[in-house]
């Protein structure tokens, strides 16, 4: 299986969020496949250093842009043309086979079953069908496949100015050739279908494998109460409890590893803040309230690891460690 990888691409720190999360959901449904993320120089240290400790890969790609403002115009996402970059993937050559996915995709359930297919398998696209969309698919790195994908780019451009263009018109036989490479829709459910086929989803949606947040809105263009679990900044969604999954993940095993890496430096994590303040200003019986957040936010320590921290004086003052929480402990043995 060492050949065999899940790859995805974060030109910017925004999508690197998104492959982290994306990481940590294939790694909680134990894949004995690699992980390799593609990123670009823009990548700042921090965020390189976390991606590090989730993925077995970190390759640094140049970044292909399409520059092809006017069919980007079409699909109003200007900002695609960088999608290119990851027809990279093809030049992963020390893996035989492997599986793209964008950064924007949350994994439900162990999907290792993928790699029984064969290049080019994907799901079609809920816009058009008989196109596959680019946000999973499985295949096979080559060197010369990325060349001769290069060389269609230079010939034919993409129709929609992004990755999945180019891809349909070079895998162009995909809809009619062989049913096998056509994946069923659970592996690759875009979140937009729950609008555009409400009964479908309300039908087979809790089958789904992996959750695509396609569109303009990401997950990380909410803020998020890790307290209240509410999301904020953009009206309600119906495909709500996926961007609960996804900030659940997100603020309880990825802000911690992006804490450590700032350490003092002030990030945006995108979570509603927790000010030192709101412990004075909460009232008793609140302060419960006050911990579980607290804890949200913390690298989760085993018992073992936080005696060693503890003899190697580095309590954690203020948060297990706390005077109150000390008090509270002692408290409950005396009772
Ligand atoms: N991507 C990136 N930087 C960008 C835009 C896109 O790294 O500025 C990558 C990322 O992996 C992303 C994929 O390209 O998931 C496709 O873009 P996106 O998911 O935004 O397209 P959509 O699925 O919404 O059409
Ligand atoms: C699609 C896909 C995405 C791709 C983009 C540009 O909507 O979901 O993966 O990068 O189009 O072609
Ligand atoms: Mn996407």
């Amino acid at each position: 299986m060492a050949d065999q990888a899940f790859v995805t691409l974060a030109t910017t720190d925004k999508y690197a969020r998104g492959a982290m999360v994306l990481g940590k959901s294939l790694r909680n449904h134990n894949t004995t496949r690699k992980l390799v993320v593609l990123i670009c120089s823009q990548v700042s240290q921090p965020c390189r250093s976390v991606l590090m400790k989730i993925f077995d890969e970190v390759r640094v790609v140049d970044v292909l842009d399409s520059g092809d403002t006017a069919h980007l115009a079409m699909m109003k996402r200007p900002d695609l043309g960088v999608t290119f970059t990851k027809l990279h993937c093809w030049n992963l050559t020390n893996y035989s086979k492997c599986v793209f996915m964008d950064a924007d995709t949350l994994v439900l359930s162990n999907i290792d079953d993928l790699f029984d297919r064969e290049e080019l398998s994907a799901a079609p696209d809920p816009g058009w069908p008989d196109c596959f969309n680019t946000g999973v698919f499985v295949f096979r790195p080559s060197v010369q496949t990325f060349k001769q994908l290069l060389h269609y780019c230079t010939e034919h451009g993409s129709f929609d100015g992004g990755d999945q263009g180019v891809l349909n018109g070079y895998f162009s036989d995909w809809a009619t050739a062989d049913i096998s490479k056509h994946l069923p829709f659970i592996y690759n459910l875009s979140s937009i279908a729950v609008y555009t086929y409400l009964p479908a989803f309300k039908h087979y949606g809790s089958n789904a494998k992996v959750v695509h947040f396609l569109g303009q809105t990401k997950p990380w263009s909410y803020t998020f109460d890790p307290r209240t679990k509410q999301l904020s900044g953009q009206e309600a969604t119906a495909h709500h409890t996926f961007l609960l999954d996804w900030w659940t993940l997100y603020s309880s095993a990825v802000v911690p590893m992006l804490q450590e890496q700032y350490v003092d430096q002030p990030f945006d994590s995108g979570c509603v803040e927790f000010q030192y303040s709101d412990i004075m200003t909460f009232e008793s019986g609140k302060e419960e309230v006050a911990a579980s957040y607290a804890q949200a936010l913390e690298p989760q320590l085993s018992s073992e690891e936080r005696k060693q921290k503890w003899e190697q004086g580095q309590a954690d003052y203020m948060g297990t460690d706390s005077f109150d929480n000390i008090k509270r402990k002692l408290d409950s043995f005396l009772k």
